[in-house]
C-alpha cells in the first residue's frame, strides 16, 4: 500500500536560487510529522512546495496516490491539503467569525467533517471572541483562528508552519493540548519547528532539515536515542 503522502527527491527554487535539495519525506494517514530546522533550513519552502506555491523539480509528490507535483495551489487545496502559514494571514478588520467563515469549504470527498461546533469545542476561546476584530487578538488567539479557519476547509492533512513561534509559554502549552486533541481525532499533520519542543509529545516522527537537505529522519524514539546524529543541525 502506498503512503498517504510520499515525496521523492523534491527540489525547490526561488528564481535561480536552489533551496530544497532532493528532499524525500513520507507519512501515513493520521500521523503527526515534525519538520525540524533552524532559520533558513527550508521548512517553509517545503510546505510551500507541497502546496504548489514555489516552483519545483524532481518529485513526484504523491498525495493519496495522486501525483500533485506541478499542480496549482487551489487544486492541491481541493485535493485535501491545508496550510496554516507562518504569518497566519488574518484579515485584521474582519471579526473572528468572519475570518472563520472565509475558510469554510467542503473537503476533497465533499464531506464536511469539521463543522464549526466541533472546531469550537477544541478552541473554546474562539466562541467568546467571535465578534472581536481579528486585529485585536493576541498572537496565540490569532494562531487558533488560523488553525480553525484551515480546518473549516476540511483538509485531509494540515501543514502547520511554526505555529508556536513568538507565543508565550502558557499559550504554547494550550496550543499543544489543542493539537493533541486534533491528533486524537485522527487529523494528519505536518508541523514545523526550530527545535524539538512543544510538538514532541504528539509527533510520530521527524525530519531534520538543514540548508535545504534532509539531514536526519526517524521516529521520536529514534531521535531521543540518537541525539548526537542530528542536534548539530538544530539551533539551541
Ligand atoms: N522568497 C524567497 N526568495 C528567495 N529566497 C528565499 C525566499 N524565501 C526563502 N528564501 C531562502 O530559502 C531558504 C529557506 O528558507 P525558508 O523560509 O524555507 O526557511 P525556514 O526553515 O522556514 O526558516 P524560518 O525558521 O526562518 O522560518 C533560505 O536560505 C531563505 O533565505
Ligand atoms: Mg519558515
Amino acid at each position: 500500500m502506498s503512503a498517504f503522502l510520499d515525496v521523492q527527491n523534491l527540489n525547490a527554487f526561488y528564481g535561480s536560487s536552489h533551496v530544497l535539495h532532493d528532499v524525500s519525506i513520507s507519512m501515513n494517514e493520521g500521523e503527526a510529522v515534525l519538520l525540524l530546522g533552524r532559520n533558513g533550513a527550508g521548512k517553509t519552502t517545503l510546505m510551500k512546495a507541497l502546496m504548489g506555491l514555489v516552483s519545483v523539480r524532481g518529485g513526484p509528490i504523491l498525495f493519496k496516490g495522486t501525483d500533485i507535483t506541478g499542480l496549482v495551489p487551489h487544486q492541491i487545496a481541493r485535493l485535501g491539503v491545508g496550510l496554516v502559514p507562518e504569518d497566519r494571514r488574518m484579515f485584521a478588520r474582519l471579526t473572528v467569525a468572519e475570518n472563520l467563515e472565509l475558510g469554510r469549504k467542503p473537503g476533497a470527498t465533499g464531506r464536511a467533517a469539521w463543522e464549526m461546533d466541533r472546531i469550537l469545542d477544541i478552541f473554546p476561546v474562539l466562541r467568546e471572541l467571535r465578534s472581536r476584530k481579528a486585529g485585536a487578538l493576541s498572537g496565540g488567539q490569532q494562531q487558533m483562528v488560523a488553525v480553525a479557519r484551515t480546518l473549516l476547509g476540511n483538509p485531509d492533512v494540515v501543514l502547520l508552519d511554526e505555529p508556536a513561534e513568538g507565543l508565550a509559554p502558557v499559550i504554547v502549552q494550550e496550543l499543544a493540548q489543542q493539537f493533541m486533541a486534533l491528533r486524537k481525532e485522527g487529523l494528519s499533520m505536518i508541523i514545523s519547528e526550530q527545535n524539538l519542543s512543544f510538538a514532541r509529545a504528539l509527533a510520530d516522527k521527524a525530519y531534520v532539515l538543514e540548508s535545504g537537505y534532509v539531514r536526519y529522519s526517524g521516529t521520536l524514539a529514534e531521535l531521543d536515542a540518537n541525539e548526537a546524529e542530528w542536534t548539530r543541525y538544530i539551533a539551541f
